[in-house]
Parts: structure tokens; C-alpha cells; sequence
């Protein structure tokens, strides 16, 4: 039998983010009854309303009104390859003009197999020789330093604060790597409500970012899974709407709008690229050659199903996302309003947390190392599972940090996950053992949750 050493393979494979999410999801099979602040993921509730004929019946009415054929005749549309760069560009560009205020032609848009394979193929374009990094905000979403490891591309750290990326050490970074001769190419940044530490980067952090884009001439990789998130009247434009010269390729997901199995996401990348002939295509046909190379098309079905559902709501992000962004609204305020009430009796010193105004997440520090041992202490003795931040940190740092959810949980559970957290940090922090304090186990039923 043929055995590989992992050593022989890709140095991607070593990866030490991917290390811990197989233990993350080894540890959420061993515990399937503790309450879990791990996964990002969507709540799961609103799949019950989803009615794909309907979406895909919009899409066929509306691809035969443009195209002057019959749904039937238009059903085709379904069944075949298609094109590389999208068949549902023209909706999402008119989407988000009328939403967010980005103006793009269609032909500036590539459907891809979620933001995932958008970061991948933007960063596979533009990271051209050995010379050329990718600066990150740290902590930061670890699809984007996978896809950078998966590459070969060199990521550079620059410091997440409250108010998003530290643009000061940015511009640093930029100087920094050219005496070095090599190059930022660009920097991703996730300016709403960041996966994972929550922050949102301030209106006037994104006017210099934008600036120093230009001085340094990098691209910024806007990544805006969250922007849906926030309340509304409290939204800040996206990079991609500041953006006069054209610095930013902003990438979106339906993922959290609609549904995640449907696996689509998109570029807009409207940058010119100048052709050995002279003529000019904008970025986004560019990367549509590349993704022939990758997954040569995004499923027809899974893209009519998603522009059903915006059709469905008067072709507006906004209306589509609207039930969904009050669901984490709530999920969230509900998560710090818990975490207020059940630390009113106090917390060992050096227990602390951010306060988003939206997103998915809250960030924690802790005075105690947060590694496997601890979460596996929180998972056995009091039923409560995390994410430990290390992972997220390409700079070495997050140690003493953990990442809170609320995305997948109802109320109720939020409430007691908190409680479950709370006794087991006193417990824990204060160098008490085990549960059962007011904990929510013993040791008989830790054996039993355990699985
Ligand atoms: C910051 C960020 N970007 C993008 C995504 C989703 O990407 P995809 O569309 O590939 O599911 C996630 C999901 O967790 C995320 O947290």
C-alpha cells in the first residue's frame, strides 16, 4: 500500500489553522451536547421558509423576459456548463448599486464558488513573483491565509485595534517590505464587524486606507461577509463605495444572506488590465480565465436559486437580508446583554470582552493561556465550547483570547452558554477544578456528554 508522509506533500497541508479546525470539529463530535459558541455559521432557521422551485422559477421568468425566450427554453440555462465569469452578474451589479452605492458594470463582476474561491483566484492574479506579499489585518479570517498558504504567497501581519486595521503600521509594513525588496501587493481587510474579533473600521480608517493604497499603489481585498449585520442607520459605505481609483476588488458571499450549501459568492474587480494587444479587460475576465482552471464554472442551479431569492425581494441585498440581520442583532445584543448580567457578581481580574455593533462575534481575553487543554476542560466539565483565538493570529499573537459566536444559537441557549462560561472561568481562573461548583456537571456527567 502507498503511504505519504505529510511531510512529502504541499507545506500548505502543515498549516497550523487547519490543525485546529480539525480539533475544533473533533472536539464539537466528542461534546454534541454542549452548547457551542464555535461556529460561524448561519442559523439554521430561516432554511425552513426556502422554497427552492419558487427561486428557481423566478430566475427562469426573468432569463426568459431578458432573453425573449420561454422559462422552458431558458431552463437550459440549468442544465449546462456556463459561462465562466457568471450568469447572474447583471443582477447582483444592479443589487449592489442600488444598495451600497457600487457602480460596476456586469462585466465587472465574477460569480465564484463563495467568497472563498473569489479570494483565492484575486490573490492567485495579483500575487505575480516571490516579491510580492499580502498584508493582513491580525487577528484575522483564516480563509484568506489559508488561500495565501495554498499560494506560496507571504502574508504580513498588521495590527487589528477597535477601530480596524492600523493603517500607521501598514504604511510601516509597506516601507518595511520595500527595503527589503519585496512589495505589498495588497492587504485584506474585512472592514465590518471583522471575523473574528468583531471590530468595524472607523469611516475616516477606511479614507486612509484608501489613501495609502494609492501612495503605495496595493489593492485592498474588501471582504464584507458582515456588512449585512449592522443596525440600520449605523451602516458605514464599504471601501468599494469610497473608492474613486479603483484600489479596492470588494468580495461578497450569499452564504450569510441566503444559504451556505448554495456555495456562491462573488468579485467585483473593475480594475483595467491592459492586454499584450493593447486593449483594456477589467480584472473581473481576468479572473474568470483563472477560474477555468479551478472550477471552471459556478453550479447554473445553485446561482439561479440565489438570484430567485433576490429577485424575490426586488432585486435588493437590503430587503433579502433583512430578517436575517435582525436575527444576529438580536443574537448579538442578546450575547452581551447575558455576559453583563451573569459577571454582575464579578470576574477574576483580567477577564475582558469587546462590544460590537454587529457581526457574529465578541472577542474575549483571558488572564490564563487559551489553548486545547482549556477548551476541552470547557467542553467536558461545564458543557461549553469556543474558539480559541491563536489560529487567527498569522503574528504569532491571540494566546490569551478566545472567540465567542452567536450565530447558530437561540437566546435561551446563548443564556445558559454564558452561564456554563461564567462558572467555568471562576472556576478555572480562580484555580478551582473541574465542575460541579455551580457548574453545570460532575465528572459522571462529563463521561456521559462525551462521546
Ligand atoms: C470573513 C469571512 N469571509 C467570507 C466567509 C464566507 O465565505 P464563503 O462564501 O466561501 O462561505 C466567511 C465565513 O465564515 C467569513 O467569516
Amino acid at each position: 500500500m502507498t503511504v505519504l508522509d505529510r511531510e512529502t506533500l504541499h507545506a500548505s497541508l502543515q498549516d497550523p489553522a487547519l490543525e485546529s479546525i480539525g480539533f475544533l470539529n473533533e472536539i464539537m463530535g466528542c461534546y454534541p451536547d454542549a452548547i457551542s459558541f464555535a461556529p460561524g455559521a448561519p442559523h439554521p432557521d430561516p432554511y425552513t421558509e426556502l422554497d427552492a422551485t419558487r427561486y428557481l422559477d423566478r430566475f427562469l421568468a426573468h432569463a426568459a423576459a431578458e432573453s425573449g425566450r420561454t422559462p422552458v427554453q431558458a431552463g437550459r440555462l440549468l442544465y449546462e456548463y456556463g459561462p465562466a465569469r457568471g450568469l447572474i452578474n447583471g443582477i447582483v451589479a444592479d443589487a449592489l448599486r442600488r444598495d451600497q452605492g457600487i457602480d460596476v458594470a456586469p462585466e465587472s463582476v465574477v460569480i465564484t464558488v463563495g467568497a472563498q474561491e473569489a479570494m483565492l483566484l484575486t490573490l492567485r492574479a495579483l500575487a505575480s513573483s516571490p516579491r510580492d506579499l499580502l498584508a493582513v489585518s491580525d487577528p484575522c479570517f483564516v480563509g484568506i491565509t489559508s488561500a495565501a498558504g495554498l499560494l506560496g504567497v507571504g502574508v504580513v501581519p498588521v495590527t487589528d485595534t477597535a477601530e480596524g486595521l492600523d493603517v500607521d503600521a501598514l504604511a510601516e509594513a509597506c516601507r518595511t517590505a520595500r527595503r527589503a525588496n519585496r512589495r505589498i501587493r495588497a492587504c485584506y481587510v474585512a472592514p465590518d464587524y471583522a471575523n473574528p474579533s468583531g471590530s468595524r473600521m472607523e469611516l475616516r480608517n477606511r479614507r486612509r486606507l484608501l489613501e495609502l493604497a494609492e501612495q503605495e499603489d496595493f489593492l485592498i481585498l474588501e471582504d464584507n461577509a458582515y456588512g449585512f449585520t449592522a443596525v440600520p442607520g449605523t451602516e458605514l459605505p464599504a471601501l468599494k463605495t469610497l473608492d474613486t481609483g479603483r484600489r479596492v476588488v470588494h468580495i461578497g458571499t450569499f452564504a450569510k444572506v441566503c444559504f451556505p450549501g448554495a456555495r456562491v459568492g462573488y468579485a467585483i474587480a473593475d480594475q483595467d488590465v491592459r492586454t499584450a494587444r493593447g486593449s483594456t479587460v477589467p480584472l473581473a475576465a481576468e479572473l474568470a480565465r483563472l477560474k477555468t482552471a479551478v472550477t471552471v464554472n459556478t453550479s447554473p442551479v445553485c446561482q439561479a436559486l440565489i438570484a430567485g431569492m433576490l429577485l424575490e425581494h426586488g432585486g435588493s441585498l437590503a430587503e433579502l437580508s433583512r430578517a436575517r440581520s435582525a436575527l444576529y442583532q438580536r443574537n448579538l445584543t442578546h450575547l452581551l446583554e447575558a455576559l453583563d448580567r451573569h459577571t454582575v457578581a464579578g470576574l477574576p481580574d483580567g477577564v475582558e470582552w469587546n462590544r460590537p455593533g454587529g457581526g457574529f462575534f465578541v472577542r474575549m481575553r483571558l488572564p490564563v493561556p487559551v489553548d486545547a487543554a482549556l477548551l476541552e476542560a470547557s467542553a467536558a466539565d461545564y458543557g461549553v465550547l469556543w474558539t480559541p483565538m491563536a489560529p487567527f493570529h498569522p503574528g504569532g499573537g491571540g494566546t490569551h483570547s478566545l472567540r465567542l459566536s452567536c450565530s447558530y444559537l437561540d437566546p435561551e441557549r446563548i443564556d445558559e452558554g454564558v452561564r456554563r462560561l461564567v462558572t467555568f472561568l471562576r472556576a478555572k481562573i480562580s484555580g478551582a477544578t473541574g465542575g460541579g461548583v455551580d457548574g453545570r456537571t460532575d465528572g459522571r456527567t462529563a463521561a456521559v456528554v462525551r462521546r
